[in-house]
Order: structure tokens, then sequence, then C-alpha cells
């Protein structure tokens, strides 16, 4: 047994605590499970050629984002305050120097960024709701579809008002806190989408392209990873690129909600008995369930009514609803399929400003109502921009670097900040804390205490770094 470590023991979070181990599980997947698996996973998978990124990203899962989520939570468990609080608190316990505050800060700048275009698609998610209830997609083909999700995304006036409908459904749980709010939202939620999802691959299985969508998600062509390839004047061009692996990295931390602090504050929550190696591996093994599941349902829809897997943001909303146009029951499918991607997305929203809240209500001596007002109401103007994306500021001089205000805020936030913050968690945690304070705080057997300190210490800021170089051509 390691040394007792006294100071941190004590540690009790001021802003109450899951009522059990469970509670963390669901709660932690209610954050990872989201957009980022349903909506994202299949549009970027789509983009970067499937089966090699598919593999890429698993291996991120497996090196990166597990031996992360296992110290997020240790160091937020440990620490039992705000990211930036518990960074401060840390620091100063192990003898660092306290700009490892910046973890913190970073991650709430990250969750704000995120949660201003994550709002405005499950905005998208809500208007769908009503379509699919409405029996609008009943009989639809592949133009009909197109032609309603440009209708929507076309209408800033119509994206702004459900993007504030979910911006206020968001801070109305977070304002509840921890226990009344975010518990109840998680409990019955996720295992329902996963039925749905179970439904739809049935669905897809008879679609006929099932084995023509399992072998764009699971047949690697390295390929279509390493060249990206464009047409220039009626020619294909290709070039090495290392965007695509970047990218795959990117989706790892964004999916499991990584790198800014939002596994950490949720850590903050546990009891303290829980075992954290164990729930971090479950937990990441149900969100790949579901982005896989994801996959299988959305690619065979794309082959089997001749769609464009690289089709972009929109990619869900205009496949899903052909099969709920055309299955028997879709219109009850599609409206529940939905409503549950609403939520999915709505308990993944909460953990984005949660970091942000705790802090306003440790340091600022906030009410959690005032400090959730006061983040909807920051994050809702920037959520206007990535509306604009999609209309007025579509165009071609409205983009930086050939990307959209909402690309460009996707890319830097999900690519750039949430890797750089995992990178500093994994220095942190390696380097910087002593074993007695990790080995305490997971009270985990060996070997499996050395596999994470050497994963943490070694493998996992290499592949960080690694990937980096490699996106910007150095390797
Ligand atoms: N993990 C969420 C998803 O996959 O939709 C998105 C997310 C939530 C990212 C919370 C980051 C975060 F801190």
């Amino acid at each position: 047994m390691s040394k007792q470590v006294p100071l941190m023991t004590e540690a009790k979070s001021i802003h109450g605590q899951w009522s059990s181990r469970l509670i963390f599980i669901l709660a932690a997947t209610g954050s990872a499970v989201g957009l980022g698996n349903i909506w994202k996973f299949p549009y970027i998978t789509g983009e970067n050629g499937g089966g090699a990124f598919v593999l890429v990203y698993l291996l991120c899962i497996a090196v990166v984002g597990i031996p992360i989520m296992m110290s997020e939570v240790m160091l937020g468990r440990r620490g039992r305050q705000s990211p930036i609080n518990t960074m401060t608190r840390l620091a100063r316990a192990e003898g660092a120097h306290p700009a490892w505050s910046l973890i913190g800060w970073g991650g709430v700048l990250a969750g704000f960024f995120i949660l201003s275009y994550y709002s405005v698609i499950a905005g998208w998610a809500i208007a769908y709701v009503f379509r699919a209830a409405g029996g609008v997609f009943s009989g639809i083909d592949a133009a009909g579809v197109k032609q309603v999700f440009g209708d929507l995304v076309e209408d800033p006036e119509r994206l702004i008002a459900w993007h504030t409908l979910f911006m206020l459904m968001s801070m109305v749980v977070v304002a509840r806190g921890v226990r009344a709010g975010l518990e109840k939202a998680v409990t019955w939620l996720m295992p329902a989408l996963f039925v749905l999802l179970i439904v739809m691959v049935g669905y897809a299985m008879n679609t006929g392209s099932f084995a023509e969508g399992l072998k764009f998600l699971f047949e690697p062509d390295f390929d279509k990873l390493l060249y990206a390839c464009e047409m220039v004047d009626g020619a294909q061009q290709c070039e090495i690129s290392g965007a695509p692996i970047l990218v795959a990295l990117g989706h790892a931390f964004f999916t499991l909600s990584l790198g800014m602090g939002a596994i950490m504050v949720y850590g903050s929550y546990m009891p303290k008995q829980s075992s954290i190696a164990g729930s971090a591996i479950l937990i990441a093994l149900l969100d790949t369930l579901v982005a896989l599941v994801a996959g299988m349902a959305i690619f065979p829809i794309v082959f089997a009514n001749g769609l464009e897997p690289g089709a972009g943001p929109g990619l869900i909303f205009q496949t899903l609803p052909i099969a709920f146009g055309s299955m028997p029951g879709g219109q009850l499918f599609g409206t529940l399929f939905f409503v549950l991607l609403v939520f999915a997305a709505w308990s993944s929203a909460i953990s984005l400003i949660e970091p942000a809240v705790a802090w306003l209500v440790e340091n600022r001596g906030m009410t959690r109502v005032r400090a959730a007002s006061w983040i909807g109401l920051i994050t809702w103007l920037l959520g206007l921009g990535s509306i604009f994306s999609f209309n007025l500021w579509s165009g071609e001089r409205y983009k930086l670097f050939g990307k959209s205000f909402f690309d460009l805020l996707d890319y830097l936030a999900a690519n750039i900040m949430l890797p750089l913050g995992g990178l500093l968690i994994a220095i942190f945690a390696g380097w910087f804390m002593s074993r007695e304070s990790s080995q305490h705080e997971f009270a985990m057997a060996q070997p499996f205490y050395s596999l994470w300190r050497g994963t943490i210490r070694f493998l996992t800021p290499l592949a960080v770094v690694m990937v980096f170089l490699n996106a910007v051509g150095v390797l």
C-alpha cells in the first residue's frame, strides 16, 4: 500500500458529489456520447476516406484517450475543485509552477468555443424532431432530403431560434447543479439512444449496401488517409498530408470529452472509493461502440442512395431521414431518434460549461444560476458566427485558410486546443505529480499502475507530439 498523502485526501467538493460510481459513469458517458459520435464521427470519417482513418482513431483512443481520461479523473478527484483551481492546488501540493492552472483556463476557452457551435448543430437536431414528427420524411428521396436540409441551414432566423432554445435548455440543467440537474438528464437516455441506433443498423442491413458500408468503415486504405486529393482543372491532384491523422487524434479527444477539464470536473464529484481505471475504460469502450454503430447505420444508407460520404457536416441530416422515410414506423422512429440525439447533445453540452461554472462559483461567489446565465449568453453570441457560416457568411470571401468560421472554430478547438490540453495533462500527471500521489489516488494494483504511468509519461506525449509534427509537415 502506498504512503498516505494527507493534504488532498481530505478535500471535498463544494458542488456536491455523484451519488454512486454508476452515476459517475453515466454522467461521464453522457458527456462523451453526443454529437461527436453520431454527427461528427461519420462525417469526418467520410471526409477522410474511411477505414484507415477509423483505425488511426481507434489507436488514438487506446494510446492517448484512455490514459488521459484516467489522468483527468484522477486529477479532478484529488483536487476536488474546478479544473482551474484543481490545477493550482495540485501544482502547489506537488511543488510545481502555478502556471499549470493554464490547463484549466485553456479548457474553459475550448469549452466556450465548442459549445458555441455544438448548440447550433444540436439546434438542427431539434428542428429535425419536428420535421420527423410532421411526416416530412415519409417517402423522401436523396434529393428531397437535401432540399429539406438546405432550407433549414440557409435560414439564419430559424437557426437562431433553435440555437437559442438549445442553449436555454443547457443552462437550465447546469444551473440546477450536479445532483438535481446533471444526474437526472443521463440516467435513462443513453441506453434508449443506443437501442434506437441498433434499430437503424437493423434497417441498414436490409438496404442492400450494408457490405459496402462496412467495407468503407473497416477496410483500411492508407492512400486515402495519407494523400489529400483535390480536383484542379478537371484533373485530380494529390499530395501527402498529415492533416487527417491530426483530425483522428483531435476527434479522439473530442469524442471522449478530454483535454479541457470536462472529465476532470466530473472526476472531482466522484466518490472516493470508486475505481478510476475501470470507469475510464468502460466509458471509452461505450463511447467507441456508439460511434461505430452510428457509422454502421449511416454508411450503408449513403451507398444505397448514391450519396457522397464526404458530404460534410450535413451528412447524417441528409442520410438518416431517407431511412426513416421508407421504413415501417419510420415517423415514430425518426422522431424518437432526433429527440434522443438532442438529449445526447444536451448531456454533453452541460459538461462543456461545467468547468467554467464551477470556477465562477468558487472564485466569484456567483450562484450557479448567475454563472450559467453569463456563460450561456457569451457562448450564444459566439454561436451566431457558426450560424452565419452556413448562410450569410458562406461565401469564399468570409473564409480564412479555406475554412468558414464554424470549420475554423471546430478545427482550432478540437484539433489544436484539446490535444494540447491533453498533452499538458499527461505531462503533469506523469512527470510533475509524485508517484505516491497518483498511486494513492488510483489505488490500482500492479502491474496496472505501472502500465498507466509508463504510458502517460512516454507513449501518450510522444504520440501527441508526433501527430502535431506530422501535421505541420516536419515528420
Ligand atoms: N464528447 C462530446 C461528443 O462527442 O459529442 C463533445 C464534448 C463534450 C467535447 C465535452 C468536449 C467536452 F468537454
